[in-house]
């Protein structure tokens, strides 16, 4: 041994509390946006077979479902409407309804709890009759008319009283086109959380059994990104930066952890990791196989999105992570 020369990185890892002095990372409840899914009906809680424990909610069960989010200490929301088929249409009118589902929901929240934050997902797949999250002519998404849908989207949103708006669809300018519709409208201090960072997915599979907004033809390839890009994220990201996002989305998250971190690194606001529905949905179908642990994983898989630079995240596995962060 004389002449070996080495480190002795076990030194800090010796016991449980040293272990904790140097922890790095640490997950809060603070850092967790819950979604919720809400059906139009009445006494609706009907479990998504794909996400165990994740149910589409009608509004007269949202306020228990409230309930035991805040009682766990949960502080964020992020709300979708699942409306009827029938009445869906070409241009996803719900999504801008004064009484679409979203506006009815975050009016029920901001009523029953002042408190709690209320992100509205601005985007027009789960309305539009071709599932597509803009208007459709000749088979083709026409980015420009839609950008007012979108702005129109998010000043009803944030009429019925939601605190941040969070456009997931994808079209070039969207971010600016809401900025100025809900300045024009006297929103100035409601934030943009932006998903322009969101690329294409096979990863969304159960979040569109959930919703009910798989595309009726073709993908959504020409306006989400392609995985196998990097620099693309950057451009996405920098466009939002300068139209005046105030969060960005990296979405999903378990595959694209050089992203989160590509954005933390290059852009100085808060970064969101989305944990997509299918990475729920794998980690659940393991889990209830006996296969993995699962409280261990998800609070490894969450501590790793913090790590990489998410400052916030997005994920069905907050009512969880809240109970055993508090036992
Ligand atoms: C709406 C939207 C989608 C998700 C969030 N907002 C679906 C999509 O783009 O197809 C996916 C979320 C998830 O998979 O958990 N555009």
């Amino acid at each position: 041994m004389d002449n070996l020369q080495f480190n002795r990185h076990r030194r800090l890892r010796q016991n449980s509390t040293i272990r904790d002095m140097v922890r790095e990372t640490h997950l809060q409840i603070e850092d967790l946006i819950y979604p919720i899914f809400i059906a139009d009906g009445e006494q609706i809680k009907r479990e998504v077979p794909s996400m165990p424990g994740v149910f589409q909610l009608s509004m007269d069960n949202l306020r228990a479902e409230m309930e035991e989010v805040t009682a766990l200490g949960i502080k964020s929301v992020i709300l979708f409407g699942v409306p009827h088929e029938h009445d869906k249409d070409e241009h996803g009118s719900g999504a801008f309804s004064h009484n679409g589902l979203v506006q009815q929901a975050t009016r029920a929240v901001k009523k029953d709890f002042p408190d709690v934050v209320v992100v509205a997902d601005t985007c027009l797949c789960e309305y539009t009759s071709h599932g597509h999250c803009g208007i459709v002519e000749g088979g083709k998404i026409l980015n420009d008319p839609t950008l007012d849908l979108l702005a129109k989207t998010a000043v009803s949103q944030v009429e019925a009283g939601a605190d941040i708006i969070a456009p997931s669809n994808m079209m070039d300018g969207f971010v600016a086109a809401i900025r100025k519709g809900l300045d024009e409208a006297g929103y100035e201090d409601i934030p943009i959380m932006s998903y322009g960072v969101k690329y294409s997915s096979a990863f969304y599979g159960p979040f569109r059994d959930a919703a009910n907004s798989t595309p009726q033809f073709g993908d959504r390839k020409t306006y989400q990104m392609d995985s196998a890009n990097r620099l693309e994220a950057l451009r996405e990201a920098e466009s939002d930066v300068l139209e005046g996002a105030d969060f960005m989305i990296v979405k999903p998250a378990l595959a694209y952890m050089d992203i989160i971190r590509d954005v933390k690194n290059n852009f100085n606001l808060p970064v969101v990791a989305y944990n997509v529905s299918g990475e729920y949905a794998m980690v659940k179908a393991a889990a209830q196989n006996g296969w993995i642990d699962e409280q261990k994983i998800v609070m490894e898989m969450h501590t790793g999105f913090k790590r990489a630079g998410a400052d916030l995240i997005i994920t069905y596995f907050a009512k969880d992570i809240a109970s055993w962060l508090k036992g």
